[in-house]
């Protein structure tokens, strides 16, 4: 995993450097280029691997899905979000800079994506499926619409339904999204069971990130802890409590991984991928 990693790493900054030097630029390769773990481009790209596809003309589809997520974490952190000053194990974008700066540079990061794929030599067929797919899963009908729906929730108790959706819309769209391009580009029959599968970890995965707010601290983290209690946020913690919350993450795992195990694919490198999320600390 680190080798491809490395590779999605070595070309974001690539993709960068045609951007105009200033103050965007610069926030937006702080930003990007500040670690994480790269989950997403990672699920896009180990689902191809599955199929026995080679990657690497894709490896920009790959970049453009980790833009999109960057772009939205510059935004949740901002002072009319959650207002948070530590991401990726430094000061936010709006911290680091300004107010503004991380405005355009979120901004430009979603521009910066459809860019990148736009450029992508590929079956234009294709391409307008990927397109028309990822900017649904990141727009107000996905994430943008989870995200409405957390501000929402601030100071009153999403119900487990109304939790589901906020979580499905924003952390799962941008989740699934990966797998359902590699089905799209690997064989679109499989598109309905990578959907399931996206889903439901996206689920357990934003379940983690509730339970890790009041279990981690800042350091392991890389980001604040107890932002949501500070938000008042509804939260599977808030509403169920850690033990609860985390059978749901243990049974929505083995859900994802029976799954993956029925399909005809190589299953090693998702399965590794799997527990790599399952095992994460931060
Ligand atoms: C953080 O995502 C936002 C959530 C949906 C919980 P990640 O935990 O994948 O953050 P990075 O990309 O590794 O920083
Ligand atoms: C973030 O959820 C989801 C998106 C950025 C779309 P959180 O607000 O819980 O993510 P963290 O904890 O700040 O990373
Ligand atoms: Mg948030
Ligand atoms: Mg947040
Ligand atoms: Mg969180």
């Amino acid at each position: 995993m680190d080798k491809l990693r490395n590779e999605i790493n070595q070309r974001l900054a690539e993709l960068l450097s045609p951007i105009k030097d200033g103050k965007v630029k610069e926030a937006m390769r702080y930003s990007l280029l500040a670690g994480g773990k790269r989950l997403r481009p990672l699920l896009f790209l180990t689902t191809l691997k599955a199929y026995g596809m080679e990657y690497h003309p894709y490896l920009d589809i790959a970049c453009a899905i980790e833009m999109i997520h960057t772009y939205s974490l510059i935004h949740d952190d901002l002072p009319g979000m959650d207002n948070d000053d530590l991401r990726r194990g430094r000061p936010t974008c709006h911290k680091q800079y300004d107010e503004a700066t991380a405005i355009l540079a979120g901004d430009a990061l979603l521009n910066q994506a459809m860019n990148t794929i736009l450029q992508v030599s590929m079956d234009d067929g294709l391409k307008i499926k990927i397109l028309t797919r990822l900017f649904a899963a990141s727009g107000a009908n996905g994430m943008i619409y989870g995200q409405q729906q957390d501000l929402y929730f601030e100071n009153r108790q999403a119900d487990i339904e109304e939790l589901q959706d906020i979580h499905k819309h924003k952390t799962g769209e941008l989740i699934a999204v990966g797998l359902q391009l590699a089905s799209l580009i690997a064989n679109e029959d499989d598109y309905d069971i990578w959907s399931q599968i996206g889903f439901d970890l996206g689920l357990a995965f934003q379940i983690q990130d509730d339970v890790l707010d009041v279990t981690s601290d800042s350091e392991t983290l890389g980001k604040n802890v107890g932002s949501d209690i500070e938000n008042n946020k509804s939260t599977y913690v808030s509403l169920l409590g850690i033990e609860e919350s985390q059978k749901r993450v243990d049974m929505l795992f083995k859900k994802c991984y029976e799954n993956v195990y029925a399909m005809h694919i190589n299953h090693g490198v998702i399965l590794e991928l799997l527990t790599i999320i399952l095992k994460r600390v931060n």
